[in-house]
């Protein structure tokens, strides 16, 4: 971790300034990805983030858009999201058609970063207008116009997914995979998530070492079937209900154990590591 990052973990009530001086996205980092982001942005190379659900994907990418103060435009992607969607589709109105530019499209041409979120949801015909984005070509063809635009330096090509919960059909094609720079991200480290926790969650330092604690535990748990586990985002959500009066017990039976199963054994065994990790009352 260079200082700079060091310095986002060590003083989280310190804001977060942009260039221009606008605030942004307070992030802590994790390791040495702000400056990879960085310097992906400047080779004008395109950006593959991994990781589990809640480890602070979205708010990586946003603040790194509000540092890099470029224009920041997200997709979340489901199994029906089409490369016309992505693009942009004539519209029909007032007896005339009209091309509408999609998000893909505007982002090309405004030099803004197009941030992917969960792209294996989308359909394969999306690859499509993406492969020539994502290679050194950095071009959009716009089939139904005949366009072709190309990507200006500051157009950047993010995209996201986690690993944990694809079937191998869902997978990524390694012609796309091998287009872009791969990021893994995890659940931070206990001192960054501390602060995260005191900074998002409003969490004491004693709040936060506890939840920190437990969440280790819970990662720990091998022999039950959670698809996931416990995320920095439910740890957040925990600390709010605590600072905002509930016993701590209680915040993480609500926000933490049941979020993370249906099954009645694993909420008790669940459940039994809150208590040995919070104690019973608050
Ligand atoms: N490194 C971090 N710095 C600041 N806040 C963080 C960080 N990691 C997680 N958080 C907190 O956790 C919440 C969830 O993070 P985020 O939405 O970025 O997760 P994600 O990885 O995009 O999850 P998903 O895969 O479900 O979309 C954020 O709103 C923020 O409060
Ligand atoms: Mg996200």
């Amino acid at each position: 971790m260079n200082s700079a990052e060091q310095a986002f973990v060590s003083a989280p009530a310190a804001p977060q300034r942009a260039a221009g001086g606008a605030s942004m996205p307070w992030y802590a980092a994790q390791a040495g990805e702000c400056a990879l982001f960085e310097h992906c942005y400047a080779q004008q190379l395109p950006l593959l983030i991994k990781g589990p659900t809640g480890c602070g994907k979205t708010r990586f990418v946003e603040h790194m858009a509000a540092r890099l103060a470029r224009p920041l435009i997200t997709v979340s992607c489901h199994d029906d999201l089409s490369a016309a969607d992505l693009v942009g589709r004539h519209l029909i109105g007032h007896g005339n058609t009209v091309w509408a530019d999609g998000p893909l499209t505007r982002a090309v041409r405004e030099g803004a970063i197009l941030y992917l979120d969960e792209v294996v949801e989308a359909r394969k015909d999306t690859t499509v207008v993406l492969h020539p984005l994502a290679d050194d070509r950095r071009v959009l063809p716009i089939e139904r116009t005949g366009e072709l635009i190309t990507a200006p330096p500051e157009f950047m090509l993010v995209i996201s997914y986690n690993p944990g919960y694809q079937n191998l059909l869902k997978g990524l094609k390694p012609s796309t995979r091998q287009r872009f720079i791969a990021l893994t991200l995890d659940y931070p480290e206990p001192a960054v998530e501390r602060a995260i926790l005191e900074r998002e969650g409003r969490a004491t330092p004693e709040i936060a070492a506890r939840l920190v604690q437990l969440a280790q535990a819970l990662r720990r748990l091998t022999d039950h079937d959670l698809e996931e586990t416990a995320s920095t985002r439910l740890l957040v959500m925990a600390a709010r209900l605590v600072a905002s009066g509930l016993p701590l017990r209680e915040a993480c039976r609500a926000a933490v154990v049941d979020a993370l199963s249906d099954d009645h054994d694993t909420l008790r065994a669940l459940d039994e590591v809150v208590r040995a990790v919070v104690g019973d009352g608050d």
